[in-house]
């Protein structure tokens, strides 16, 4: 087994072994190649691939988190092997690859992602478990009816308010999302990268409420042929606990549906009381369970 960097040429691969793995994740072959070939702005990206017999088996990315005040936090993203060819030294050739380039680009606390079972794995490369990561899914046959906004709210999709706005939105909601590291230094150009410019969000589905003409809470959706990932729902916090999230949601999700979505995804934060109050109501059902892990770099 080879590991090497990976090019834009893998994406097909890396997402056909991505879905084996975690088949409920999504970001398509565009997505995927666009962000191998431009790696995000300021994060020091890079990625690398297991490689055997010249088939992709396995990936990991490593990474500054640019979204957060904490100073040099570095992140290992979802590294994963496919289930035939493990045991076989290619998961820990990914990781040492990827705390390498975390130690040179100077990370001090890192995290990265890992599947109950992957756990005795983590802690072998000194990770421990931090906290629970809960995937669900949604059938969005038949298409779930459009919500009536109260009086005063009004829907708009993200094409119609444009990128400004919604940043401002989606920084400020972010702030009180629970995790590892605060959310709290979205900058507009990082955002620009993830969501405005990302090949897989749709503009049209992605959903904004406004209540008596504020901008209060949005629900983002990236999309994958007939599935779809919400990127993120938030509510100001002067307007939570109103139904805004489970509005906003509800609109984007049928619109997605109107637009060929089968299937939603989602994930949230075991602690993330309200929005997973927000999913149950709207039907998700839970899919997976991953746990962030944490390390600190001497
Ligand atoms: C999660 C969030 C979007 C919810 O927004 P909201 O507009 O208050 O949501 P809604 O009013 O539509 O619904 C909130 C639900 O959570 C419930 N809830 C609120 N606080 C709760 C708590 N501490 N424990 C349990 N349930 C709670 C409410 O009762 C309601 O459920 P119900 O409709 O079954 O009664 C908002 O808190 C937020 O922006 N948080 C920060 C960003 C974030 O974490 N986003 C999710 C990322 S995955």
């Amino acid at each position: 087994m080879r590991i090497r960097t990976a090019v834009p040429e893998d994406a097909a691969e890396v997402v056909a072994l991505r879905a084996l793995v975690h088949p409920y994740l999504v970001r398509g072959v565009e997505s995927t190649r666009h962000m191998i070939a431009h790696p995000p702005p300021g994060e020091d990206w890079a990625a690398w691939v297991a490689e055997l017999d010249g088939r992709v088996v396995g990936w990991a990315s490593a990474y500054r988190n640019s979204q957060t005040s904490e100073p040099n936090f570095g992140e290992i993203s979802l590294p994963h092997v496919h289930p035939e060819h493990r045991g076989r030294g290619g998961g820990t050739a990914l990781f040492t690859a990827a705390l390498a380039h975390l130690r040179a680009i100077g990370a001090r606390r890192v995290l990265t992602w890992a599947q109950p079972e992957a756990l005795p794995f983590a802690r072998r490369h000194g990770f421990a478990p931090s906290r629970e990561l809960r995937y669900s899914a949604l059938d969005l046959r038949p298409t779930p009816p459009m919500p009536q906004p109260p009086p005063g709210v009004r829907l708009l999709s993200a094409a119609e308010v444009g990128p400004r706005l919604l940043h401002r939105l989606d920084a400020e909601a972010a702030r009180d999302e629970p995790g590892d590291a605060p959310v709290d230094a979205m900058s507009y150009d990082s955002w620009q990268y993830e969501v405005w410019q990302n090949p897989g969000l749709d503009r049209e589905a992605s959903t904004l409420a406004e209540a008596d003409g504020t901008p209060v809470a949005l629900s983002l959706v990236k999309r994958d042929g007939d599935r779809m990932w919400s990127e993120f729902t938030g509510t100001l916090s002067t307007h939570r606990r109103r139904g805004f999230a489970g509005l906003v949601k509800r609109a984007a999700l049928h619109r997605a549906a109107a637009r060929g979505v089968r299937t939603a995804y989602t994930s949230n934060d075991g602690a993330n009381a309200p929005m997973l109050a927000v999913n149950a109501r709207l039907g998700y059902r839970p899919v997976a369970s991953q746990w962030t892990c944490l390390r600190t770099l001497t």
